[in-house]
């Protein structure tokens, strides 16, 4: 069996029984539980926030892997820890000074990760990948769930693989938009340590055996 993790996202779930979503999800094979926070600026989509989060965190028996997308993000990294994040994803194209930010992500006790859209070059990202828990390469433009994985992801997956085994980081790499039980296997194969997956997962007849079969799924 493979050590991939498989992390859920809400986005796609019934927010209406949420609770009962998320008990599926302790119940399942998945190891974490991924929370899209959008701020309607640097997405074209809103999401939730901090009070949903909290509520979230009593109930939620996984870490919680929280994707920001928003804008200058620094303003409330302490309030996402305090909301209970356990990893935190910051978009390289919203923070300037890259660095401090993840440095102060680790100091609030979360684990850095580094988000990258379609257009962002992973390359760019050599300079801080020890610093990093995990590398997000964005497989969909970021905003909505239930996309068409891109093509050219797979190139920029290999890319960054090459590099993580060749400065003996231990960073992994995550995909987020379009996994599905076709792809994840392929995806693998190709270096992928994290799987972000919504709609595959919630609008399946069964999403717990869905989560089981890409859990152990193989390349
Ligand atoms: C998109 C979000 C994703 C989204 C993935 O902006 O970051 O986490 O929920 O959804 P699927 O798996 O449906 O493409
Ligand atoms: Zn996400």
């Amino acid at each position: 069996m493979s050590q991939h993790l498989i992390s859920p996202s809400i986005l796609t779930a019934d927010f209406l029984h949420l609770e009962s979503e998320i008990e599926m999800v302790n119940q399942s094979e998945a190891d974490l539980l991924h929370l899209d926070i959008m701020d309607g600026v640097f997405v074209p989509n809103l999401s939730f926030g901090f009070p949903v989060i909290r509520q979230i965190k009593k109930v939620a028996r996984k870490p919680l892997d929280v994707h920001l997308m928003i804008v200058d993000p620094d303003r409330y990294l302490e309030a996402y820890r305090d909301a209970g994040a356990d990893w935190l994803t910051v978009h390289y194209e919203t923070c300037t000074h890259l660095h401090r930010t993840i440095q102060k992500i680790r100091e609030l006790g979360m684990k850095p990760a580094v988000s990258v859209n379609p257009h962002t070059d992973v390359s760019l990202l050599e300079p801080i990948l020890k610093d990093l828990n995990m590398v997000l390469i964005m497989t969909v433009n970021p905003g909505f769930g239930g996309q068409k994985f891109i093509e050219g992801s797979w190139d920029k997956i290999r890319k960054l693989k090459k590099m993580i085994v060749e400065a003996g980081a231990d960073t992994l790499i995550q995909v987020d938009g379009g996994v599905t039980q076709e792809n994840i296997g392929a995806l693998i194969q190709a270096g992928v340590d994290v799987f972000v997956v919504g709609n595959t997962i919630f609008s399946a007849e069964n999403p717990s055996q869905v989560t089981s079969n890409l859990k152990n799924s193989s390349q």
